[in-house]
């Protein structure tokens, strides 16, 4: 019986990607920056089925088996797999299990993809090295490329599938930064990030600034980190996410993923730094807010938004490691 375990912890872009350039192999448009997480994270098993077996495929999220409407990108990404390294299409059946809210802007398939990468080379005993498992896993989602390390992540964009990987600037960061993720709402969000971010690549009017601006923005937050500075980190990191968003009211037809708490949320942050209290703030593809801040005014922001937003959720986050082969 060949099986493969592995387990993936989400990361969250300071520097957003945004819209592909080349859908099939998940090229992005623009580089991006990122940190892993602690907090959020996949584990999953990838098991091959005898070749005589009559049992068909499966696969198992948070221990219910999926409908194949549900099971269709990751039964494609499988085969996509098989087909790269010349395998037969084995059947197998996938057990993974989220400990991150899937599909809420939490970045669930950034884990997922980095997680079932992993698995599916180790239940093949394929001898892949760091940066070509950054391959496999932007084949599975594009956030994923950075999940196979730690710590600060850069994906470079590249030209084509040889060079677009990700690669760690500092796996384990020593700067005082950790993430609060707020949560608005982790119901599963109406548009994927595979849909919006293609809409607003194929209407928006202002996709060519957005590229320009995310490539200086990879710059100038590497030299941020180069630099240890947590302000100029949290500025950057809050324009890109503010420049994502707005963009998305700019495509053809419009579209959102704030919610009204999303811009209260915003505003308390704007909000505690006037009052003193340094806190920044990123949002993916959905309504969550995630908070960059410093150790010591994690429990005044707590306090402040539960205060403030009616006793939210609240889930403190550090760096968290690359991917972890779990036998
Ligand atoms: P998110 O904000 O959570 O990253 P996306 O829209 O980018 O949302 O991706 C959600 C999709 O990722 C799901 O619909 C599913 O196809 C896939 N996914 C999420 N978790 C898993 C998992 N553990 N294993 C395989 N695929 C997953
Ligand atoms: C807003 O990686 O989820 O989180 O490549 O289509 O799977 P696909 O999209 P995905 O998009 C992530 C978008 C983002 C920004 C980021 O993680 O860089
Ligand atoms: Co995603």
């Amino acid at each position: 019986m060949r099986i493969g375990k592995a387990r993936a912890h989400t990361n969250i872009a300071l520097i957003k990607y945004w819209g592909k350039a080349n859908n099939q192999l998940k090229l992005p448009q623009n580089s991006s920056l990122s940190m892993t997480l602690d907090a959020f994270y996949t584990d999953t098993n990838f098991q091959l089925l005898e070749q005589s077996t009559t049992t068909e495929s499966s696969f198992s999220l948070n221990n219910v088996v999926q409908e194949p409407a549900s099971s269709r990108r990751v039964f494609d990404y499988i085969e996509t797999l098989q087909d790269r390294y010349r395998l037969p299409h084995d059947k197998f059946k996938i057990q993974t299990t989220n400990h991150v809210p899937t599909s809420a802007g939490l970045a669930s398939s950034s884990s997922a993809f980095a997680a079932l990468a992993q698995a599916f080379v180790a239940a093949y005993q394929l001898d892949v090295d760091k940066q070509e498992l950054s391959r496999l896993a932007r084949l599975g989602s594009g956030s994923a490329t950075r999940s196979i390390y730690g710590g600060f992540v850069e994906w470079q964009k590249g030209t084509d599938d040889q060079d677009s990987i990700a690669m760690p600037i500092d796996e384990q960061p020593t700067i005082d930064l950790c993430l609060l993720a707020v949560e608005i709402n982790f119901a599963s969000k109406g548009i994927s990030s595979t849909a919006g971010m293609q809409q607003v690549v194929n209407t928006s009017p202002y996709y060519g600034v957005w590229r320009t601006e995310a490539e200086r923005g990879v710059i100038q937050m590497k030299q941020a980190i180069k630099a240890n500075d947590f302000t100029a980190i949290g500025t950057l990191a809050e324009r890109s996410a503010l420049a994502m968003h707005a963009l998305n009211f700019t495509a053809n037809p419009p579209f959102t993923y704030l919610e009204p708490e999303t811009i209260h949320a915003i505003k308390l942050v704007e909000q505690l730094r006037i009052q003193g209290i340094e806190c920044y703030f990123t949002i993916d593809a959905g309504p969550n807010v995630k908070i960059l801040c410093q150790l010591r005014n994690v429990k005044e922001i707590t306090e402040r938004f539960k205060e403030e937003l009616g006793n939210v959720n609240i889930i403190k986050a550090s760096f968290g490691p690359g991917v972890i082969n779990l036998d």
